[in-house]
């Protein structure tokens, strides 16, 4: 079954066709960071009139990079929430007017169920079950997932997102937006051992992570700082979320007996998060999967992707065209009409 996969849910417009013998074929994406960065970060109404912008002109791209017209494709995937609810409009709308013309199948995506199915997009993709770390922009989860649509929750953030606590020291130090990749290109000089923050809420048995004290921290570290000590702190921050991240992630595994982690969401492409975890995974006889750092961040393949498994399952929905900004994962079940 080949499936068009379409994400709008916030700055990036993601399209690929994913065939369910074949893998991935084909994905593009658009990114609209140079659009929102005067204003210090993403204004919703900019997205939305950009994705209308650039919908088709990708999908006509990805179709005839994958050799394929619109009459190939079985099915269409789009990301319905969570997200920017004039953004996921954009992306629900196309999907269901698409798939009415060409009379195939569509399906609304869980934003956070594609970033954590990504990681099946590489080679050797990691069976089921695993503990699966999904840190990205807006949210920051350790769930068990025993197969698509089996989530249980073990750990959620109290307050900021591991990304978003990227992004809000990255402003801090002057970085603009999007902030988390420059800050930790900026640790990349900077030196572990010049300043030490807190390790939130690891020094308790809970899997929740809090990272807005560490933000305050940074703050006033940098308020009593000269600029050219700012590549000592984003490091010292960097290092202080990464040892956060995989002290949870250790312990989500000894207490689900998994032995596999899938780490998916925009802070999954953070390099020194990879070395290290695959580092200490590597000691346990453990194995770590990440999606190349693309598939990462948002992206249509994911969605393809996560579509695809449920579609090909038997599930479908009615023509209503759906954009649900909040979404609780652990709502979700497996695909309807699988057994
Ligand atoms: O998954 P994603 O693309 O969007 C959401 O669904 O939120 O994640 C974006 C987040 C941003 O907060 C961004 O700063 C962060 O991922 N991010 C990174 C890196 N690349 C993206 N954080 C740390 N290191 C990176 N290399
Ligand atoms: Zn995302």
């Amino acid at each position: 079954m080949r499936v068009l996969g379409i994400e709008t849910s916030c700055d990036e417009t993601g399209i690929a066709v994913y065939d369910t013998d074949h893998g991935l074929l084909a994905h593009a994406l658009h990114t609209q960071a140079a659009l929102h960065q005067d204003y210090g970060g993403v204004v919703p109404e900019l997205a939305s009139r950009d994705h209308i912008l650039r919908l088709l002109p990708l999908i006509d791209q990805v179709l005839a990079e994958a050799k394929l017209t619109r009459r190939d494709l079985d099915g269409v995937a789009y990301t319905e929430g969570p997200g920017l609810i004039g953004a996921l409009l954009t992306g629900a709308t196309l999907a269901k007017t698409l798939a009415w013309t060409l009379d195939i199948p569509a399906l609304g995506v869980h934003h956070l169920e594609g970033h954590l199915l990504a990681p099946l997009l590489e080679e050797p993709a990691p069976a089921f079950p695993f503990v699966a770390l999904i840190v990205s922009g807006g949210h920051s989860l350790l769930m068990d997932v025993a197969g698509v649509g089996q989530y249980r929750q073990l750990g959620d953030t109290l307050d900021d997102a591991a990304g978003e606590a990227f992004d809000k020291t990255a402003k801090l130090l002057g970085l603009g937006y999007p902030g988390g990749p420059a800050l930790a290109r900026l640790a990349e000089d900077g030196d572990p051992k010049a300043f030490r923050f807190a390790r939130p809420l690891t020094d308790r048995p809970t899997l929740d992570f809090s990272f807005s004290g560490l933000k305050t921290q940074v703050m006033l570290a940098a308020k009593r700082s000269d600029p050219a000590q700012y590549a000592d702190i984003a490091r010292g921050f960097e290092e202080a979320v990464v040892d956060t991240l995989i002290w949870k992630c250790l312990r989500a595994l000894d207490e689900t007996g998994r032995d596999r982690l899938v780490v998916a969401g925009g802070v999954g492409a953070n390099r020194r998060l990879r070395q290290r975890l695959q580092a200490e995974l590597g000691e346990r006889a453990a194995s770590v999967h990440f999606p190349r750092p693309l598939f990462c961040t948002d992206n249509g393949a994911m969605i393809a992707l996560a579509g695809a498994l449920r579609l090909v399952a038997g599930e479908r929905e009615d023509a209503c065209i759906r954009a649900t900004p909040r979404r609780d994962l652990s709502t979700l079940s497996p695909p309807a009409g699988s057994p």
